[in-house]
């Protein structure tokens, strides 16, 4: 028996939250969980219990823009160390987009750049953001990276940065990923300036493997290549830290369709595989990979951005029948 945190956040969060439990607990595996909203009330649970159980899946919480509080994704990510930001980014099979057999992996580092959250009115009429980048939070994201392309026979590994602009902070990360590289010589290593990576991932996305960047490009970066692959629905994350992990999909609250019953689920199911995996438990994962692609790849039961009339409820359930 597994004891998991599990967070639904808001919007369409306590919908997708809901689907992927049900998946998951479809496929025999014990889990108790440990359910916390992210209400005021229960803030400070949800801060501790992830603690206590090691593991959470959660989903989306809304951060106000531009102002009110800081974001509580981010206080998570930095309050466990969740140094790791893992995104697999995967052509599915029945999802019409330019492009087939897309198979990258992101690795954005997840404690520091800009989201450190220092930011003040240096005069009325004048802002100021810091943007830190240390040699300590990069090479342990270079590590991960090629440790991974190694672990998982991945071919290349491209760094992305603007350090013709930012020479320091750009350049420390930079230089430390091409210092890390040197003990890795089967892994081909090439950087890229951020802009021109996004115009060759849209042209030509085939060409990239693992992708290692900062904080604010991995974060931009992340929804675009979810965009590649059919839209946000389909894109999974991990947050990783040295013995604690967070779960969750790369979109948001989606406070457009919130309420409604009809967000794609798979991103956070496809999370909750990514869970699985980080459990050890490699069959159950596998498995809802597959149900996953079935029920896509038999068209029959699609929710409204595949194309279909499906509710969330309908597709998680047709998930569960391809168990
Ligand atoms: P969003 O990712 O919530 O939505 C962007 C677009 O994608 C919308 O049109 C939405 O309907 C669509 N979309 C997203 N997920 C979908 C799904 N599962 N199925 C179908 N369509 C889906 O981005 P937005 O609107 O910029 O952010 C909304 C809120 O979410 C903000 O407050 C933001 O701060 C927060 N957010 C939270 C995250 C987290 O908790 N980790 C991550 C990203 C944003
Ligand atoms: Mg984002």
């Amino acid at each position: 028996m597994y004891r998991v945190t599990l967070i639904p956040g808001d919007g369409i969060g306590p919908e997708v939250t809901e689907a992927a439990k049900r998946v998951i607990d479809s496929t025999g595996i014990q889990i108790h969980w440990d359910i916390l909203d992210a209400s005021e009330a229960l803030l400070k649970e949800t801060f501790n219990s992830p603690e206590r159980n090691r593991v959470a899946l959660k989903g989306p919480i809304t951060t106000p823009v531009g102002k009110g509080f800081r974001s509580i994704n981010v206080m998570l990510r930095s309050k466990y160390d969740l140094y790791i930001n893992l995104r697999p980014i995967i052509s599915i099979p029945g999802i019409k987009t330019p492009f087939d057999g897309i198979d990258l992996v992101i690795f954005r580092e997840n404690t520091e750049d800009i989201y450190c959250g220092i930011e003040y009115m240096k005069e009325p009429g004048k802002a100021e953001a810091i943007k830190t980048i240390t040699e300590y939070a990069s090479e342990r994201i270079a590590r991960s990276a090629f440790e991974y392309a190694a672990k998982h026979g991945r071919r290349k590994v491209t760094v992305v940065h603007k350090a013709n602009i930012l020479k320091m902070s750009d350049g420390l990360f930079l230089e430390t990923a091409g210092r890390v590289s040197k003990a890795y010589p089967m892994i081909e290593f090439e950087d890229i300036i951020i802009d021109n990576m996004c115009m060759q991932l849209v042209t030509k996305p085939e060409r990239y493997d693992v992708i290692l960047t900062m904080n604010l490009y991995g974060d931009i970066l992340s929804d675009l290549c979810a965009g590649l692959v059919g839209g946000l629905g389909f894109a999974p994350s991990a947050n990783i830290g040295k013995d604690m992990a967070i779960f969750e999909a790369v979109h948001g609250s989606a406070p457009d369709i919130a309420g409604k019953g009809i967000a794609n689920p798979t991103a956070i199911i496809l999370s909750g595989a990514m869970m699985l995996d980080y459990l050890g438990e490699k069959q159950g994962a596998e498995r809802i990979r597959k149900a996953v692609l079935k029920t896509i790849e038999g068209q029959r039961v699609l929710t409204a951005d595949m194309g279909g009339t499906a509710a969330t409820k309908e597709f998680t359930e047709a998930v569960i029948n391809n168990l």
